[in-house]
């Protein structure tokens, strides 16, 4: 019955770290609803993920851009149709413009804080009530630029650093909804936002982001309450997780 399946939505779904994270979570049979902005890759990474659910979960493909409204209404207005919220992952996001901030146009900041911290949060607050009937798990996915200044990296790092706290201040505000939050920090990982930041260079030495599997699966195995409020760095050598594989 799909009806008592868990449910997730993630954002950013078409490759990279999206699409193994929905992909981990299909094999533990949640139905799923996945976005990224173009339609076309989403739609074939949905197909091949839905191929490959143990229990022939529902995938619905929701595509648009993330700052758009509508589309996270839809987004939500799915999840409902599969029968409820379970794990929200905000996944979807944007380097933006490299380079120094004494060099930087501030109007390209562009759309960088919206699809990187404020789209998340404005996701989450459509989801809480759907996420709250089922002790629901909110995922924010942020990077190591958040505590790193490094040089050209300021408004991307910026961005993930403003999510970071907003993840943390959500964790205590929704405590007592029963609804919970952490951040992950997938490591570096050859994707094309990788590839972005280090353009016309070998980034073959990256791992590929099913490195980061054995800690997703070990997640999804804890009481979201007792990892409310965390970061975790998912390539972190930890006995936790690595003790399953
Ligand atoms: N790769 C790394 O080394 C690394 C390191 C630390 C943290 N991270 C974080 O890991 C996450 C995944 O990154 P990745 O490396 O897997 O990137 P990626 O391969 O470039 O994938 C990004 C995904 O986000 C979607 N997306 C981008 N803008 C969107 C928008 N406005 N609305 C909806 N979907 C959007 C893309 O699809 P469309 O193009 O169709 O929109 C794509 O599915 C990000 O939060 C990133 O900041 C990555």
């Amino acid at each position: 019955m799909h009806e008592s399946l868990p449910v997730a939505i993630v954002t950013g779904a078409s490759r990279g770290l999206g699409s193994v994270v929905a992909r981990i979570l299909a094999s533990r049979g949640y139905g799923l609803v996945l976005n990224a902005t173009q339609p076309g890759p989403l739609d074939a990474a949905a197909a091949s993920i839905a191929r490959s659910s143990p229990r022939q979960q529902r995938v619905v493909a929701v595509g648009g851009d993330i700052t758009d409204a509508a589309v996270r209404a839809r987004l939500v207005d799915a999840a409902r149709g599969l029968g409820g919220l379970n794990v929200l992952v905000n996944n979807a996001s944007v380097l933006g413009a490299i380079g120094p901030l004494m060099e930087f146009d501030v109007q390209r900041f562009g759309r960088v804080f919206p699809v990187n911290a404020g789209a998340p949060i404005a996701l989450i607050q459509l989801a809480v009530p759907r996420l709250a009937e089922g002790r629901g798990l909110i995922v924010n996915i942020t990077s190591d630029v958040a505590h790193g200044a490094y040089p050209g990296w300021g408004p991307y790092g910026a961005s993930k650093a403003a999510l970071e706290l907003l993840t943390r201040t959500l964790a205590a505000e929704l405590r007592e909804k029963g609804v919970s939050a952490i951040l992950v920090d997938p490591g570096d990982m050859r994707t094309r936002m990788h590839q972005e930041a280090f353009p016309g260079e070998d980034i073959s030495d990256r791992p590929l982001p099913d490195v980061t599997a054995p800690f997703w699966n070990w997640l999804f195995d804890q009481a979201p309450e007792a990892v409310s409020g965390e970061r975790f760095a998912a390539q972190r050598e930890d006995a936790r997780w690595l003790q399953q594989v």
